[in-house]
């Protein structure tokens, strides 16, 4: 089994490498099968399948039929502007590109710049190296791995059954508990990479996934662990895949991941959470209506008051700020168009209401006004905070342009920021500047 997680690595590797040569390698999916080459990234929601001609890996888009087919099989799932979270998620891999390299340099200024003006460090080259090597090994495991495994699915298969067959009794090989929960990590790993494709978690669940793996480790495991990399599958099963998220939902997992963004204290395990809460969620009204009118609303407020890091509650407001921003473009593209009944599903959710009776706009208000000097230090933070204000303004404004010190805090941080040579620091000055307008500047356009 060792050759399973190897190719998790092997992507990863593969993945960094790619974003290290800033080469454009990303995958351009068409609705034909088309070969992967070595190094290129897929995005989510697509097939994949071994060409058992060439042995080499392909990939299509899923086509519109299909699509429609999906989303018409229960009426459930609505088609959103296909690419309003493709293009966020765009645009923050390639910020990350840009935070990656700039840490870097930042951590390693100290050091003397070698002849090609590269700034690395001796642990990183050995890292660098080491890495270089796993990736050759790790190539040829993959090619005896592609030989193993006709397919994705048996794989899948086989890990399923791997993972059921560590809670029999084996009288002749017993297992320690730590050895059995670290094969179960390593199991839950190797499957969160391989359910990114449709088919995939589709097979996962037709396969008894969802009932024998997911739901009982979600709902009763006391391992935060392997609680914290469950929920982190689910995420990964669910994300822009219409019918796994129906089957999710229809097992009422949306309940027990409230519970937990309730209950928990563990910022990874939050941060998990909020991922399969967002990828269970997102284009899926009815879920979002049963779930966010109970204990939905209030679970994702709970987080912004918590003790837990504030990366943690960025997620949280990101994701209200998400689900605000997608009603209203449904309910405008929508409206006059074929598809009336999904501007009638969103026009139903009352997220103002549900919103208001959780305490959210006093919950953030406290929450920024609180955290001057930690959102002065993290600029890619205060920009999640800064959209999330704008996009909630509509429905915060009469708490929010009452508080002074909402106000100070967010105009302390824009003349910082606007003062500095940053590119980033000033495009978040102006971010926060939008929210300012909005919500000081018709009675206090002076001061300002
Ligand atoms: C990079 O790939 C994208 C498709 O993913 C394409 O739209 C774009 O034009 C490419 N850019 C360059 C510089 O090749
Ligand atoms: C699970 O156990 C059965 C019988 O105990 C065995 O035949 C099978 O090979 C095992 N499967 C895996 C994946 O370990
Ligand atoms: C969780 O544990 C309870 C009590 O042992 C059990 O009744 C229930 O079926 C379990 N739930 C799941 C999903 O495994």
């Amino acid at each position: 089994m060792k050759l399973i997680f190897s190719v998790i690595l092997l992507l990863v590797i593969k993945f960094a490498i790619s974003a290290a040569n800033d080469k454009n390698k990303t995958f351009v999916l068409t609705t034909e099968w088309q070969q992967i080459e070595e190094g290129q990234i897929l995005p989510s929601g697509v097939h994949v399948r071994v060409n058992l001609q060439t042995g080499k890996k392909e990939a299509k888009l899923l086509n519109n039929q299909e699509v429609n087919e999906n989303n018409k099989i229960k009426g459930a799932l609505v088609n959103v502007e296909e690419n309003i979270y493709e293009a966020s998620w765009k645009e923050s891999s390639t910020k990350n590109k840009v935070k990656i390299s700039k840490t870097l340099s930042e951590a390693l200024k100290s050091l003397p710049k070698d002849s090609l003006g590269i700034e690395y460090s001796p642990e990183k080259l050995e890292q660098i190296k080491r890495d270089f090597k796993t990736y050759s090994e790790l190539k040829e495991s993959y090619k005896n791995l592609q030989k193993e495994f006709r397919s994705d699915g048996e794989l899948i298969t086989k890990l399923i059954d791997e993972y059921k067959n560590l809670s029999k009794e084996n009288e002749e090989q017993p297992i320690t508990l730590k050895t059995k929960i670290n094969t179960q990590l390593r199991i839950l790993e190797d499957l969160d990479y391989l359910v990114h494709q449709i088919d995939n978690a589709l097979w996962f669940i037709g396969k008894g996934g969802l009932d024998e793996i997911l739901l009982p480790l979600v709902v009763n495991e006391t391992n935060i662990n392997l609680r914290t990399k469950a929920v982190r599958l689910l995420g990964a099963l669910t994300l822009n895949n219409p019918l796994a998220q129906i089957k999710v939902f229809e097992k009422n997992i949306g309940g027990y991941l409230a519970q937990i963004l309730i209950s928990s204290e563990h910022s990874e395990e939050l941060s998990s959470a909020l991922y399969a809460f967002g990828s269970l969620l997102r284009k899926f009204p009815l879920a979002l209506q049963r779930i966010l009118s109970t204990s939905g609303t209030q679970a994702l407020v709970a987080v912004l008051a918590k003790k837990c890091e504030l990366k943690v509650k960025a997620k949280s407001i990101t994701l209200i700020s998400d689900i605000i921003v997608e009603k209203k473009l449904v309910i405008s593209n929508y409206a006059y168009s074929d598809s009336p009944s999904a501007a009638a599903q969103y026009a139903e959710l009352n997220l103002q209401e549900w919103l208001h009776l959780s305490g959210f706009c006093e919950t953030v208000d406290s929450l920024v006004s609180s955290q001057l000097y930690e959102l002065l230090e993290q600029p890619d933070l205060t920009e999640y905070f800064a959209i999330g204000l704008e996009n909630a303004a509509e429905i915060c404004e009469s708490v929010w342009s009452k508080s002074a010190e909402l106000r100070h805090t967010l105009l302390t941080i824009k003349n910082r920021y606007m003062r500095t040579n940053n590119e980033f620091h000033v495009e978040v000055a102006q971010q926060i500047e939008k929210v300012v307008k909005i919500l000081y500047s018709l009675n206090h356009r002076d001061e300002l």
